[in-house]
């Protein structure tokens, strides 16, 4: 049933414009349920509940998973199964630091390309640019900034597909996600996501790994145990516990109710206030982590990012794209508040 949102146009300033955790307060019986079995299961890692999160997630993503630590966990088992150390690998300036630490921490040499106005994610110009300055690109980080998918995610796996370049999705901000019905993650050779405090749905910390290579499935699964149980997989400690994974497991259930609930917001409540914002091609659904306008607003939760990688880092290029998203976008606060319905739910 799609929620109502009586209440929303009156109460408060818009009371989804307060911070709140992706997460909801119904669904603490049940996690409550879980922990109780997992304290007298008496396996607090590696156990029936980080399966049960994979497994839900994968029917939503409709690609196997692994869990991990964090986002980190995913990226650098992807990063070293594909033995990106002393290689190339492109990544938009416009993104978090996370994004080019993870290639500098395997001992890639980071390559920095332009975003698009329109999505502020990596273009399809800029890959091409890479890979004619840079013959032997080995890999490119496209990141779904914002909680949609990268308009040129197409035309860019096409291009790494036919150029034998490793193609890694960074999905920390695009759970609940999907273009005509593809989720993050499937255009690549892999996609991490981030569960941490603020995404759209949040484990407080956690990463998922997806992939259509079983071989990088079954590498990360021990890639995030230390190598066990043969240790030919150098990999270090990535686990989740499986307290954290009850707590996705439910979040998997509940992630399309709130982002069919933020989408409605979006599109009733913010989309008629604001006409200068990311349009969403057709058959695009955001799952809405940041609701971004491209006019200063008055109350703001301030920018995705406002300092470009390449400068904190301080490598050279002039990327005027970045430069001018980075002036000149602005994220509306865009909550779920599922005490705003009307299932006679208060939190
Ligand atoms: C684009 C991007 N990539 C990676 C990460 C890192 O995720 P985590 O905090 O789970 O390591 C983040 C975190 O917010 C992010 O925004």
């Amino acid at each position: 049933m799609s929620p109502t949102l009586t209440g929303l146009q009156q109460p408060s300033p818009a009371a989804f414009q307060s911070f709140r955790i992706g997460f909801d307060p119904r669904d603490i019986p049940c996690v409550m349920a879980s922990w109780e079995e997992i304290f007298r299961s008496q396996q607090w890692v590696e156990g029936k509940f980080t399966r049960l999160f994979e497994d839900k997630w994968a029917t939503w993503n409709g690609l196997p998973a692994v869990a991990t630590s964090s986002w980190a966990g995913a990226a650098m088992a992807c990063l070293d199964y594909f033995g990106l150390k002393g290689k190339q690998v492109l990544c938009p300036t416009n993104t978090f630091m996370a994004t080019p630490l993870s290639v500098l921490k395997v001992g890639g040499e980071v390559v920095f390309g332009d975003c698009n106005r329109e999505d502020l994610c990596l273009s399809y110009e800029a890959v091409v640019l890479a890979a004619k300055q840079h013959p032997d690109l080995a890999a490119v980080w496209l990141v779904h900034i914002g909680g949609h998918i990268a308009f040129d995610v197409e035309r860019i796996a096409a291009f790494c597909r036919e150029r034998g370049i490793v193609l890694l999705e960074d999905c920390a901000h695009a759970q609940g996600a999907s273009w005509h019905g593809n989720k993050p993650g499937t255009w690549g050779d892999a996609g991490a996501y981030s569960f941490y405090g603020t995404k759209t749905i949040s484990t407080g910390e956690g990463g998922m790994l997806v992939s259509k290579h079983p071989e990088l499935i079954e590498f990360a699964r021990r890639y995030r145990n230390y190598g066990k149980p043969s240790y030919e997989v150098e990999g270090l400690n990535y686990r989740m516990s499986e307290f954290t994974a009850a707590l996705g497991v439910v979040q998997t259930d509940r992630l399309e109710e709130i982002v069919a609930w933020k989408d409605r917001v979006a599109r009733e409540v913010l989309h008629p206030r604001y006409a200068q914002r990311v349009q969403l091609p057709e058959g695009m659904v955001s799952g809405w982590y940041k609701y971004i306008v491209f006019e200063p607003i008055e109350r703001s939760t301030g920018k995705v990012y406002d300092q470009l990688c390449h400068t904190i880092l301080k490598y050279p290029g002039s990327f005027p794209n970045s430069e001018w998203v980075a002036r000149n976008h602005w994220c509306v606060p865009l909550y779920y508040h599922p005490d705003l319905t009307d299932e006679g739910v208060r939190a």
